[in-house]
């Protein structure tokens, strides 16, 4: 155990860390928890490519940085998770002008929309919070290694607990759609493929992890309808009122696992409130379900994810 807790902020966990030479790029940085993690990778140091889809809102986040920390080193980029096209592009922008990358941080995500479909078919949620993050890690990975030692975060959530993934039916063509159930299912791919990353990339020096960040209030609840907080409910393990941590209290997992030095022999792990997390157990609101750390099913995701994209990754 350290010092940290689910209180401490992003400016505790990067207290006397220097991330000078690095860079670090951050997916979902127009909002919420993105733009509060480029803040304080930036104040460390690093050098900051910003990701998201809208080029006006990504303008926006990048000035009010730039009002706060006048040359700060951050760089934009456009890309639609939603659109693996835009992501490829995205990556092949981004490696044309840097061939080492030191942090990942794939955090963008969608939550409990109702039943849409990526440019390509995929249902929205998984789409774009593992299938298009598998693609652009997948792509940048030849940098990760080139920069390495380095990490890639994963942004999951206690939502993981919702739902085990469904390999038969990830896209919800043969079943009821259920948003709760949908979003639990991408959130328990971000945690296998951070154990099927870290695999992978742990001998070239680049570690994976997998984090939830806590109950924060962004804009991440933009689609929940009144009713919606009621069948929240029916998805949790626990009729515990949620407590809820401000945006730097929410990112300082991100930026824990990003740059502590505790984990830098550690990987394929996933994180809680600045700490390694312990198996969940029976009705508790913490901890990492055992079928979202499963071995034999997150190869099985990445398989999957392979073909879904048209792109095997060999590293
Ligand atoms: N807030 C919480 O309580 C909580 C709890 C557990 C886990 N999380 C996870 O934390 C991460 C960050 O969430 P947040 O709370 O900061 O939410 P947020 O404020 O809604 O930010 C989400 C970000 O993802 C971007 N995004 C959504 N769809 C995208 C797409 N198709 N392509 C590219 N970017 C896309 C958004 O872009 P736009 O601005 O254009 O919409 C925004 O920048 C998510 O992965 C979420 O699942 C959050």
């Amino acid at each position: 155990m350290n010092r940290f807790d689910a209180s401490s902020t992003t400016d505790h966990v990067i207290e006397g860390i220097s991330l000078a030479g690095k860079l670090a790029v951050v997916t979902g940085a127009s909002s919420g928890l993105g733009v509060e993690t480029c803040r304080v990778l930036a104040v460390a140091g690093a050098t900051v490519i910003m990701v998201a889809r809208n080029e006006e809102k990504l303008r926006a986040a990048e000035q009010e940085l730039l009002r706060e920390r006048p040359g700060a080193k951050l760089h934009t980029q456009c890309m639609d998770l939603a659109d693996l096209t835009s992501v490829r592009n995205a990556a092949a922008e981004i490696l044309l002008n840097h061939s080492r990358i030191q942090l990942l941080i794939n955090n963008a995500g969608v939550m409990a929309c109702p039943l849409l479909r990526t440019e390509q078919g995929f249902e929205m949620q998984f789409g774009t919070n593992h299938l298009g993050h598998f693609l652009f890690t997948g792509l940048l990975a030849p940098a990760l290694i080139e920069g390495a030692p380095g990490r890639v975060v994963n942004l999951s959530s206690a939502g993981h607990k919702f739902a085990r993934f469904d390999f038969d039916d990830h896209s919800y063509k043969h079943r009821k759609y259920e948003k709760w159930q949908a979003y639990g299912e991408s959130k328990t791919a971000n945690v296998l493929f951070s154990i099927g990353l870290d695999l992978r990339l742990r001998e070239r020096g680049v570690r994976a992890f997998a984090v939830h960040p806590g109950a924060i209030m962004t804009n991440l609840s933009r689609h929940m309808q009144e009713e919606d907080f009621a069948s929240l409910m029916e998805y949790r393990p626990t009729d515990k009122p949620l407590v809820f941590k401000s945006v730097p209290q929410g990112a300082a997992t991100t930026v824990w696992a990003a740059s502590t030095l505790e984990l830098a022999h550690r990987g394929g792990i996933y994180l809680e409130n600045c700490q390694i997390a312990q198996p969940a157990e029976e009705g508790g609101e913490d901890g990492v379900e055992d079928y979202a750390i499963d071995a034999a099913e997150a190869e099985r995701l990445w398989s999957l994810s392979e073909a879904l994209v048209g792109q095997s990754f060999e590293f």
